[in-house]
């Protein structure tokens, strides 16, 4: 029985900044930003948009034609999420109207949980093949305004349905893992910006890389050459580029420039115009690969998974035939060329925008035209809406063999 992806799509925040605006505010020549770090836009959430309203309308995109009384689990994967206790994923489980009889969850490892998610959910369905599991990955990455990190920023969110009947690939359970204790990036409970040694961080990636390729190939005798495309954790665009001429250096490959070049470029489309999306962004730099004109059927695909702290895994996936037909209908392309532009002032004033912290009651100003908006606060209690007139819980509540009692009155 094989494993794997049966579906995947993205979603982005309505709005981005163009970092052309950004350079000039920061007396910074555009060109470090577009060609040293790769980055052309920042994916900018509005108020009413976190990493729950991302997520939701993500997985609602990947749940198209998926049958939602099947899904057993709904792991959320983030390190932006939104309460100590309480998981995202029951939010998102509301929001999409899934089945009462389900486990959520979230799971957190700085950048790399998402892919320990995908890991947890292949298990799973390795144990019960008839059951899915929805696996979210959503963050909105801050650092700081006119902090070195700050054109890295971005947001977004990619959701995933891992089945046993893949119809976009096959994941191979053989992982290859890195963990050491370092601190390069970390987020300290009472901090909403991450702190961030950024060159010492990128070593320390290297190293990561390097070690988890070396724990994979022992695993499953597979190494670089095992492998026509590559994906990276992609914390700016152009460390896709160097993590892989780093690899390919360290393993003495004899393939020329232009052809390591063509095994990680396809998978680099997406990630300019969004940013760092932590989790989300090595799934959006599959979206990117697999989104491309070239039919890729067949073909292996290298992942590396990176987190900070650190934690780095090395896996790989194979793409079916007809994988293209699973694709959403709406490209991510299609769905970042509607995103409307934001002036450097919006940008920092909802930067600097901070809910009440005693729990008082508050709105959130209307601005997201996404299906799912954070309405505000009340009670300590965040509040959201769904907005394309469907009704929250609007699919069977029940499984074939469950029906659900009704909540008791608080
Ligand atoms: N034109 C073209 N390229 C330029 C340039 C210009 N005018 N000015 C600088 N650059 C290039 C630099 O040469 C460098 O490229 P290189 O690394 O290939 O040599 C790149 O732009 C970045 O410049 P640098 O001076 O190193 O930038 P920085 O001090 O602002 O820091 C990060 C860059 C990535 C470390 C910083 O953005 C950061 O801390 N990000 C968050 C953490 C992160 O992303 N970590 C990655 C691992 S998880």
């Amino acid at each position: 029985m094989k494993f794997g992806l049966e579906r995947i799509a993205v979603e982005v925040p309505r709005h981005s900044l163009d970092l052309a605006l950004l350079a000039e505010a920061r007396g910074v020549d555009v060109k470090k930003y577009h060609q040293g770090i790769g980055q052309e836009f920042m994916a900018v959430p509005s108020p009413d948009e976190d990493v729950v309203t991302l997520g939701a309308a993500a997985a609602e995109r990947a749940l198209e034609g998926v049958d939602r009384n099947r899904i057993r689990t709904v792991i959320f994967a983030t390190e932006s999420g939104v309460d100590q206790s309480k998981a995202a994923a029951i939010y998102v489980h509301k929001l999409l109207g899934l089945p009462r009889n389900c486990r959520t969850v979230e799971m957190k490892q700085a950048c790399c949980s998402g892919t320990s998610a995908l890991h947890f959910a292949l298990a799973s369905v390795a144990l019960e093949p008839e059951s899915k599991i929805l696996v979210i990955c959503a963050d909105i990455a801050r650092y700081g305004l006119g902090t070195a990190g700050e054109p890295t920023q971005g947001a977004g969110a990619v959701a995933m349905v891992v089945s046993s009947q893949p119809k976009i690939a096959t994941i191979n359970p053989k992982v290859g893992y890195f963990t050491d204790d370092v601190m390069d990036f970390w987020r300290p409970n009472y901090r909403e910006e991450a702190l961030v040694d950024g060159k010492y961080s990128i070593k320390v990636y290297m190293h990561a890389l390097e070690q988890a390729c070396k724990a994979y190939h022992i695993e499953t005798g597979e190494g670089f050459d095992s492998f026509q495309h590559f994906c990276y954790h992609l914390p700016f665009t152009r460390m896709g580029l160097k993590a892989h001429l780093h690899l390919a250096k360290v393993v003495e490959s004899s393939l020329t420039g232009s052809e390591l070049h063509a095994q990680v470029q396809p998978s680099l489309q997406l990630n300019p115009k969004t940013g760092n999306a932590y989790t989300a962004s090595l799934y959006m730099g599959l979206l990117s690969l697999l989104e491309q004109q070239e039919d890729l059927a067949g073909r292996k695909v290298g992942m590396f998974s990176y987190g900070s702290g650190c934690m780095g895994a090395f896996f790989s996936l194979e793409i079916l035939a007809g994988y293209k037909e699973a694709l959403p209908q709406e490209s991510s392309q299609e769905i970042l060329a509607k995103r409307e532009a934001l002036d450097m002032a919006t940008y920092e004033t909802w930067y600097e925008t901070r809910m009440p912290q005693d729990g008082s009651a508050f709105d959130t100003p209307h601005i997201s035209d996404r299906p799912f908006r954070f309405a505000g606060v009340a009670d300590h209690k965040r509040r959201y809406e769904r907005l394309d007139g469907r009704l929250e819980h609007s699919s069977s509540s029940a499984s074939e063999h469950f029906v659900a009692a009704p909540l008791p009155d608080s």
